[in-house]
């Protein structure tokens, strides 16, 4: 294939990355993917039409697909090719600065096959059709399902692509077959399981990916090689010299028009069983002896492992649970959860949680771990501080009249992607007064080159057949394990409706956030 050099972005990915001394194409694609097919299952919802086209448009435009590769979209819609393509052209058309010069040839390897998704014999008419344009593109056999439909349909679809011998890959003399699943894989430990038994049934470990677009954020990804490839934090990164840590995903967006899957997921589904977790193991994980796929996540398994079970009983000592009423984001007046279209008007639906978790370990015994995560909060942020024990004795107490403030690293995700290191300095002047300092480095900084989104990297690494940023069952399992006995106690027990505290819009939560980690999410 034609590869990075000769594609439209070649000016700017040879540029030398001038901090690195990197080619920009060196730090974009290890190998290049091997021609394939990716069948979106689920092509005429939301998800394909917002993330999954664009992200594959994009990676099309930087020279990032396979050289032969087609798309083919499955629904119940009945449509032809045509229609696929000209709804796939209006689907990326709304986007700033799109270009469209080279859609005719991104076009032509758009296809469309109807599929009932309970019916067999529409499958196996899929998997012939899937032959036949694999022979006509020289594809080699190679298929991602994309499964971009509700969970509820993961396990008869993957059953009926494996029935239908799409699953079977290269035990057929075909090429490699992968599916892909998002969130939520399960609602408890039992469901989880379940589902997994049903991939299970017809594809293996290593062909499945489960996604979380988490872990596919640039700055995530990141903070791997912030712990490991610096000798001067690890030493200092345990219960010796960090007092605290807080996770923070807040949201100014409230349920929007997903109240049918929310109202049965809330926050504590819908963000702690995967992405505040996934943040968790990177902060809290020893490091692995390889950075490779399975070490990695065998390390984030140690931690989940270590996950301290609530006491039931005192569930209120370690847990926060809150929802949004009306209020102000960004001055705009926005209603209450229970008024958004969907929502039941006594729903006790959590859509803010603040969680102390305690890794039961020995680089992290008696550290507090503050996950939290809420919509309609006062902004979009997603962190992780890292807060440091105050110096062991101060000599400067007789002088100054306030306290010293402790060292603090922010790595930030969102809307700041960045590291920041704040420490005490002596300020100019004759009088002995010290001021907090922030030693800040910018992601971006000294960088050009593309970058690439979360989908489009989750997409790349399917097409790769590296798993490094997928979650293993074994992890998702360990952490349902943790979560279920939460879940039913705050769904079966009697002071359910007291312990659902209500916060203001535009606020950042609940006050009792307080009494658990002394401050508020937001605050720093
Ligand atoms: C999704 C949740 O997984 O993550 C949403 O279902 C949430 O409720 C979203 O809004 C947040 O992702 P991001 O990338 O915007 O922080």
């Amino acid at each position: 294939m034609d590869g990075w050099r000769n594609r439209d972005e070649a000016v700017e990915v040879r540029t030398k990355a001038p901090d690195l001394g990197l080619s920009f194409e060196a730090c974009l694609l290890e190998r290049d993917p091997e021609p394939c097919t990716i069948v979106i299952v689920g092509a005429s919802g939301d998800l394909t039409s917002r993330k999954l086209l664009p992200a594959l448009y994009d990676l099309f435009l930087r020279g990032a697909l396979p050289d032969p590769f087609l798309i083919v979209g499955c629904a119940r819609t009945e449509m032809r090719d045509e229609d696929f393509r000209e709804r796939t052209k209006e689907a990326l058309s709304g986007r700033a600065g799109l270009d469209l010069s080279r859609w005719p040839h991104f076009a032509s390897s758009l296809h469309y096959r109807p599929v009932k998704y309970d019916e067999p014999s529409s499958f196996m008419k899929l998997a012939a059709d899937l032959r036949e344009l694999s022979q006509k593109f020289q594809v080699n056999g190679n298929r991602i399902f994309y499964l971009a439909i509700p969970p509820a349909l993961y396990g008869t679809t993957a059953e009926l692509l494996g029935k239908s011998g799409l699953s079977a890959g290269q035990d057929f003399g075909e090429g490699w077959a992968r599916i892909v699943v998002e969130k939520p894989f399960g609602r408890d430990l039992d469901s989880a399981i379940q589902l997994d038994r049903s991939l299970h049934e017809f594809f293996k470990e290593d062909q499945i990916f489960r996604i979380d677009h988490y872990l596919a954020k640039e700055t995530v990804q990141n903070i791997l090689m912030f712990r490991f490839a610096n000798a001067i934090f690890e030493p200092v990164w345990n219960r010796n010299y960090i007092d605290h840590v807080s996770i923070t995903a807040a949201e100014s967006l409230g349920v929007e028009h997903r109240a049918g899957y929310y109202e049965q997921s809330g926050v504590l589904r819908d963000m702690f069983q995967n992405h505040m977790m996934q943040l968790l193991a990177l902060v809290a994980m020893e490091p692995p002896s390889i950075f490779e796929a399975e070490r990695v996540r065998d390390e984030k398994a140690k931690v989940y492992r270590a996950l301290r079970p609530f006491p039931v009983e005192r569930l209120q000592d370690y847990l926060v649970l809150g929802q949004y009423g009306a209020g102000k984001v960004q001055g705009r007046p926005v209603p209450g959860y229970r008024q958004e279209p969907g929502v039941s008007p006594d729903s006790l639906t959590p859509t803010f949680a603040m969680m102390k978790i305690l890794l039961d370990n020995w680089r992290w015994q008696g550290v507090p771990f503050f996950l939290s995560s809420g919509k309609r909060l006062g902004e979009k942020r997603t962190e992780i501080v890292i807060h440091f024990k105050e110096v062991p004795h101060s000599m400067f107490r007789r002088t100054l009249d306030e306290e010293i403030q402790a060292n603090r690293l922010i790595l930030g995700i969102y809307p700041e992607e960045k590291i920041s290191l704040t420490f005490q300095t002596k300020n100019p002047g004759a009088r002995v007064c010290l001021r907090s300092v922030t030693m800040d480095f910018h992601y971006h900084q000294n960088y050009r080159g593309p970058v690439l989104d979360a989908y489009e990297k989750v997409l790349l690494d399917c097409m790769l057949g590296d798993q490094m940023l997928f979650w293993r069952q074994d992890g998702v399992e360990l952490c349902w394990s943790f979560l279920t006995p939460i879940l039913e106690e705050c769904e079966t027990c009697g002071f359910r409706a007291q312990m659902l505290l209500p916060y203001e819009s535009g606020s950042w939560g609940p006050e009792a956030v307080r009494n658990l980690s002394g401050e508020m999410p937001g605050q720093r």
